[in-house]
């Protein structure tokens, strides 16, 4: 079992409805790959927490580094893990102070205060710091950080 944490840049073309399109497949292909996690959308940045098998992690996140809905996209730690944290999400998702999630009792919503107590216990304390941060991060960050998207237009997919 490995935890993988990495931030990103959502595309200037990403949509609401693009987000719902990813969050589905992700919801979908991570159950069936046995693969737990967050993610969070503040409206320009992604963050996500993926755990799983190594060889689950290596196939959805290659899918994810291909992907031109986003960019920039940095990998914060990928350790071995004893245990999931996130063993009831098949993938949350938040955006600015709403964060939806999926639990095994079905989807809730959250705002940023809740965030902290439903993040799961035992969670290391700068990744739970990094979690709890992130919601705010698009209001005090430059636009133009990080590189450009290598395509100018999002393509069909
Ligand atoms: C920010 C971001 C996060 C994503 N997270 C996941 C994920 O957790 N699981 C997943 O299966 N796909 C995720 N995707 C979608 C994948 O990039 C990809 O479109 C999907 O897995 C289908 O794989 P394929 O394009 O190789 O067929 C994410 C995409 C983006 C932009």
């Amino acid at each position: 079992m490995e935890q993988l944490v990495y931030i990103s840049t959502a595309h200037p073309d990403v949509q609401d409805r693009d987000i719902a399109e990813i969050v589905g497949v992700a919801r979908y292909r991570n159950r069936a790959e046995g693969v737990s996690g967050l993610m969070m959308y503040n409206g320009r940045n992604f963050m996500q927490v993926l755990e799983g098998p190594p060889a689950a992690l290596d196939a959805i996140f290659g899918s994810i580094l291909a992907d031109h809905r986003h960019f920039g996209i940095v990998v914060l730690s990928r350790d071995p893990l004893d245990a999931r944290h996130f063993s009831d999400w098949s993938m949350g998702y938040g955006r600015e102070d709403q964060i939806a999630g999926v639990s095994e009792e079905g989807d809730f919503r959250l705002d940023a205060e809740t965030l902290e107590t439903a993040l799961p216990m035992g969670l290391e304390a700068e990744l739970r710091g990094r979690l709890l941060r992130f919601p705010r991060l698009a209001d005090d960050t430059p636009r133009a950080a990080g590189p450009s998207p290598d395509e100018p237009g999002l393509s069909a997919r």
